[in-house]
């Protein structure tokens, strides 16, 4: 047993929990907070969100272990606030709930949409919605309800500072679904490569976000990002075998700890330049392991303010064969974070013209990142 505090709702909890127990039986089972609700069970319905300072998490798929000093609000934890009251009528009004079982995971998700980003397009609402599943509505009558609500409201700062872990990116948004691919990056081979399909709709993939911070204006880093054989190389671990248009071959390899492996593969990329925006779909294959990956990866550069530059990027990858167990760890969120501020650093370094760090036999992940990483989780306990 492991002994876990946390708030929940604003009460502190502490407690002794399995290694294994999920944050949304421990917030069921042992404090009998039944409004987190139960559906896939594997973090796509959406049913079970809870907000973990600050941001919306799938507590099926959070150890409760892992919220050690966490704050945690349930939907009963909503039952007073002034948004979440306006959320509730605006969802009796157009009728956006039927059987109710969603209802939870959507009204704390729609508070989310709300306060951190204001009064947004109706797609826009759809696709930060895209996470929670509902059998019954057909979701018109949720999307009325939250645009009721969201219609002149500024995005909240603090809430939007807390969702990108304490840095402000104000008004910042994933990069829209459908942008038209620039010319030179139409696909020529009759290949997939739509800002759609990288968006990451992959069946049973994950996605992460991530926005990295680097000290350079959204021209110039938008002259790397949009040049691959200069950016390829500020990612550990990656190369370019071959670039033909936009198709391209080339290899990552990787080191999880005591799994090594080598992916060699295709992708297809494209780029807008006029939205500073590009995305890219591939798959691999590492004949050693005998695993197979398929990714999506879509990146967009906007002005951070003080003369810094935001690329917000969202990966979604699924892994098969021997890799498959980092499919949804917490830790490849970790392994990503730390990948992002050495991406950022080697492009700040391309950018300005210094070297970036050595890459020959660089690879991705690597044992100092991983043994950073268990040093960071376990210290936390
Ligand atoms: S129950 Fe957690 S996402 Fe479905
Ligand atoms: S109202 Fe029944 S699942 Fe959404």
């Amino acid at each position: 047993m492991v002994r876990v505090s946390m708030s929940v709702n604003g009460d502190a909890v502490i407690a002794e929990v399995e290694p294994r127990t999920q944050l949304a039986d421990f917030l069921r089972n042992d404090l009998q907070l039944t409004g987190t609700h139960l559906g896939c069970e594997q973090g796509v319905c959406g049913a079970c969100t809870v907000m973990v300072n600050g941001k919306m998490q799938r507590s099926c798929i959070t150890f409760a272990s892992d919220c050690e000093s966490a704050h945690v609000t349930t939907i009963e934890g909503f039952d007073d606030d002034p948004t979440m009251i306006e959320l509730r009528d605006a969802f009796s009004e157009f009728h956006a709930l039927q059987c109710g079982f969603c209802t939870p995971g959507m009204l704390t998700t729609a508070r989310d949409i709300v306060l951190r980003l204001g009064d947004i397009p109706e797609s826009w609402i759809r696709e930060e919605l895209s996470g929670n599943i509902c059998r019954c509505t057909g979701y018109v009558g949720i999307v009325e309800a939250v645009k009721k609500v969201a219609a002149g409201k500024v995005p909240n700062a603090v809430a939007a500072s807390a969702a990108v872990a304490a840095k402000k990116f104000d008004g910042l948004r994933p990069a829209p679904v459908t942008p038209a691919p620039r010319e030179k990056a139409k696909p020529s081979s009759g290949q997939a490569s739509t800002p759609a399909t990288a968006a990451g709709q992959i069946d049973g993939g994950i996605s992460i976000e991530e926005r990295i911070r680097v000290g350079a204006t959204p021209e110039q880093v938008w002259n790397v990002l949009s040049d691959l054989r200069r950016v390829v190389p500020c990612v550990p671990g990656v190369e370019i075998t071959t670039l033909e248009g936009e198709n391209l071959t080339g290899k990552v390899k990787m080191a999880l700890g005591p799994i090594k492996a080598s992916f060699s593969g295709q992708a297809t990329v494209g780029m807008d330049d006029a939205k500073r925006e590009g995305w890219m779909t591939g798959k691999g294959r590492d004949s050693g392991l005998g695993s197979s990956a398929e990714g999506a990866a879509r990146w967009r550069v906007v002005n951070g303010g003080n003369n810094d530059s935001v690329v917000a990027v969202t990966l979604t990858w699924k892994l098969s064969g021997a890799l498959a167990q980092f499919n949804r760890a917490g830790l490849v969120q970790d392994i990503v974070r730390r990948l992002a501020a050495t991406f950022a650093a080697n492009l700040e370094a391309t950018i300005t013209g210094t070297a970036p760090p050595a890459q020959a036999g660089a690879v991705l992940g690597g044992f100092g990142l991983i043994w950073s990483i268990l040093k960071a989780r376990f210290s936390r306990r």
